[in-house]
């Protein structure tokens, strides 16, 4: 249940001589930053492997899969940072065994390390999407969240997932950026840092603001963010990338309009503040905030706002029975 001893050991600590190097080198980029982010990765992201995040995943796969026949017996995630996905979904009935693989040798430790401590039947490994190293037929489901966007060739990543599935076998993907999802995202995000920290350097404000190395630090990170966040995907073009990939009865669904309007500013203003000033009472209110617009979205905004126009979206589809190859 632990990483592999012979698999490369996380580097949390770039060298400056690194981070210059990664911008010409995509897959170093990938994993100084993962490594980077890997021991606070669920802090930042709120991730637990409670019955929150738990039904977050579930319903996440059950909207692409609304009629799977559970549990799978064993399943393999790419990309799985600290195990969000794959763990919570283990935990919410979806598969018996998991192996849980990153190209970031930090993130497999962590992902490796909740897997254990939540006793589940899970192994890690580090594992690049576009090379993957499993003997062909191996899973019954392959997933990832908030992966394919990072992968340079996705096509590629989506052929070896379905190499790897055993005939009949399904691989789910959820968490991807949509084109125009992405750029009201990024903007509303780069209006709200402004404002915030602008306003922040406001005298009677002064305990709003983080301290500059903090900002610096977090403007370092959006730096390298762009270099590692290498695509969006408009969702029918999607579609057309896993059926090219080979696979059969594939299905893009997408989420989040209102939800994300409003999810992109909020995140950003908290990432600009002290943790300090945010109180249990606003994230909870934030967090039934997000909720009740997720729901809006699903119940009414889905059936008259193109797909196109929702920030996220997952993808479907399944090894042919017959050859898969
Ligand atoms: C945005 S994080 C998502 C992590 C996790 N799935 C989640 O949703 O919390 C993207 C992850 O993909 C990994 N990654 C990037 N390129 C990859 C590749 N070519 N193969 C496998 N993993 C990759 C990164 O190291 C990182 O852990």
């Amino acid at each position: 249940m632990t990483a592999r001893p012979e698999d490369p050991a996380p580097n949390p600590h770039a060298t400056e001589a690194e981070v210059q190097a990664a911008y010409s080198d995509n897959k170093l980029a990938q994993v100084l930053y993962h490594d980077w982010e890997a021991e606070t990765y669920d802090d930042k992201w709120s991730i637990s492997y409670d019955e929150r995040c738990i039904e977050y995943a579930r319903g996440r796969f059950d909207a692409v899969v609304p009629d799977a026949q559970l549990p799978y017996d064993r399943a393999l995630e790419l990309g799985c940072g600290t195990g969000f996905f794959l763990l919570n979904l283990m935990q919410g009935g979806v598969a018996k065994s998991g192996s849980v693989t990153d190209l970031s040798p930090g993130m497999v430790k962590v992902a490796t390390r909740n897997g254990k401590n939540l006793g589940l039947d899970v192994d890690g490994r580090v594992a690049d999407a576009e090379t993957i190293p499993y003997e062909d037929d191996t899973f019954d489901l392959v997933v990832g969240h908030a992966v394919l966007h990072h992968i340079p060739d996705v096509e590629l990543a989506l052929k070896e997932c379905l190499r790897v599935l055993k005939p009949g076998g399904r691989f789910v993907f959820a968490g991807e950026p949509t084109t125009i999802g992405n750029i009201y995202a990024r903007r509303l995000g780069q209006v709200t840092w402004k404002i915030t920290t602008e306003i922040t350097k406001l005298p009677f404000l002064a305990d709003w603001r983080k301290t500059q190395e903090e900002l610096d630090e977090s403007s370092r990170a959006a730096a390298l963010e762009a270099v590692v966040d290498l695509h969006t995907f408009d969702p029918s073009d999607l579609e057309g990338i896993a059926r090219s990939a080979g696979a059969i009865q594939v299905k893009a669904k997408t989420e989040e309009f209102a939800a994300a309007l409003w999810g992109w500013p909020v995140r950003t203003f908290e990432a600009a503040v002290p943790d300090s000033k945010l109180t249990m009472r606003y994230r909870l209110a934030q967090y039934k905030a997000w909720l009740g617009l997720s729901k809006l979205d699903e119940k009414v905004l889905r059936h008259v706002v193109p797909r196109k126009f929702f920030y996220n979206v997952m993808i479907t589809g399944v090894k042919p029975a017959a050859s898969g190859k």
